[in-house]
């Protein structure tokens, strides 16, 4: 393990994104020892002008804690300092240079290297000049060995040549092994599971194509609307919101080949080789949606065409997966907040129980909320009666892993970026393809070429949609219903 001086600077430090998520996973990495007072040092850089402990007690009350760790807390603030300046201009980030070079002075006059890792919090369009500015005044000079390394977040571009472009002004800065472009579904802990269970488990290999499985979905749910980010939403749409990124990574790591290895360049190139195999979307195998009552918001205007909700069929033609649709399902302000995937399997052939069936196999994958793996079989119903029922092999996380704390996805993936290990980030090319399957699409409903049907929020979104469902050869279990466990 690497040691000596680490820095990490958040830029956007009094923002949502930084408030919400990186300073709390900073936090929860820090009372688990992963970042070392020591060592470390965190650096919360924007433009408002505030003191150290102003920006002490905007992220307070963001991170948790109890009576049990107040000295954590008060030992974890005391490592953040403030540095304000703007995200163009030499100034701000020669003094933040300064701040953090001071700190690696009196820490590297023990031993060590100098690592410094910028977290951009920030809107995409300001991360070029960032980069720049970052890339002159703030890398890593030491002599003792050490890095610079920058982590984005998504929208990367809002289609595949602005994304392209974002790239490339990117590229010319940083070399790809500096760059974590961050998709926290990449950090949840059933999508890092997605690789084992399918490459460490005899039960799947026979099973996993086009012979034995009729469908797949990847639904993401959310019971709540865009409230408060109306105006960012209305410039994407649930596309490049959800699907192209989150579901789409769910996507490949259902869908890809064997890595030759776990290597993060291995899982990646399989990926990008999936994606490619991707055939272009058929409108008629779209649906979009959008709810009633998104454009009240005063951000949003009245006559938005944008898809609040929408369900794309993806298809791959290779010897694997040909004919099998895998539908990609996403909405807000729907009826529940679940994230899964759903591998159906076809029916049994020569099936003598036939008029007796609840339903046909499924492996079902819940990312959240309450994760869990099940696989839903018909059995004999127990009793003296030789009638059968739908059942459930569970893997309930809760009742199976008592005690344990699944860490938050963006603790996982900033500890990732420390360590240095990217397979858990997106790659560039991967981006790219990411983009080629999803551009025509989104140009079209951007020129109004497509429709979002309107649907009532606190419903399963438009009945076209399960209309679409059914025609792609989903067959819908009836009379059984996934229990979660009790403790
Ligand atoms: C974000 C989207 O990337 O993911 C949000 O921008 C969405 O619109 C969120 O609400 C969902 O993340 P999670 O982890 O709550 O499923």
């Amino acid at each position: 393990l690497e040691t000596g001086c680490l820095s990490i600077v958040v830029l956007g430090a009094s923002g949502d994104l930084a408030k919400k998520k990186t300073f709390p996973a900073l936090f929860n990495l820090y009372r688990q020892g992963f970042l070392q007072s020591n060592e470390v040092h965190i650096f919360g850089y924007a433009r408002t002008k505030l003191s150290d402990d102003e920006l002490r007690d905007r992220i307070c009350g963001y991170l948790s804690h109890g009576k049990e760790n107040a000295e954590d807390l008060t030992k974890f603030l005391h490592l953040i300092k403030y540095v304000s300046g703007s995200y163009d201009d030499e100034e701000g980030f020669r003094s933040l240079d300064k701040a953090i070079s001071e700190h690696e002075v009196s820490r590297n006059s023990t031993e060590g290297s100098a690592r410094r890792l910028f977290y951009l919090a920030l809107p995409p369009s300001v991360y070029p000049s960032v980069c720049k500015m970052i890339k002159n005044y703030c890398t890593n000079k030491s002599d003792l060995g050490g890095w610079t390394r920058i982590v984005v977040e998504k929208p990367f571009g809002k289609d595949l040549a602005s994304a392209e472009q974002l790239s490339s002004q990117i590229g010319e800065l940083f070399d790809e092994p500096q760059i974590y472009r961050i998709d926290h579904y990449l950090g949840k802990e059933l999508v890092q599971n997605l690789l084992v269970l399918r490459f460490a488990n005899r039960f799947f290999l026979p099973l996993w194509n086009r012979d034995n499985i009729d469908n797949v979905q990847i639904v993401f749910r959310e019971d709540f609307g865009t409230e408060g980010r109306g105006g960012y939403f209305d410039e994407y749409g649930i596309i490049r919101d959800i699907i192209q990124n989150h579901l789409l990574q769910v996507f490949c790591l259902i869908a890809m080949e064997k890595p030759i290895s776990i290597k993060p360049e291995h899982i990646r190139d399989e990926k990008v080789k999936v994606l490619q195999s991707v055939v272009p979307i058929k409108d008629e195998e779209v649906v979009l949606g959008q709810y009633e009552g998104y454009t009240e918001d005063p951000t949003v205007p009245d006559n938005s065409n944008t898809p609040t909700f929408a369900t794309v069929i993806l298809r791959i033609h290779n010897e694997r997966w040909e004919g099998v649709p895998f539908i990609l399902k996403a909405g807000k302000a729907l009826n529940s907040r679940k994230a899964e995937v759903r591998v159906q399997f076809k029916d049994v052939p020569g099936d003598i129980f036939r008029c007796q069936k609840q339903g046909r196999n499924e492996f079902v994958i819940r990312l959240q909320p309450l994760e869990a793996i099940y696989m839903k079989l018909t059995v004999k119903q127990p009793g003296l009666e030789m009638s059968t029922a739908q059942s459930e092999l569970d893997l309930s996380y809760r009742q199976r892993y008592q005690g344990i704390t699944i860490p938050e996805a963006y603790e996982r993936l900033i500890l990732d970026t420390i360590r240095g290990d990217q397979q858990h980030f997106v790659r560039r090319d991967e981006l790219k393809e990411a983009w080629e399957i999803f551009t025509p699409l989104l140009h079209r409903i951007d020129r109004g070429e497509l429709k979002a049907v309107p649907y009532k929020p606190g419903s399963r979104g438009p009945t076209e949609a399960d209309e679409l469902l059914q025609r792609a050869g989903y067959v819908q279990t009836h009379g059984y219903i996934w229990i979660p466990p009790t403790l």
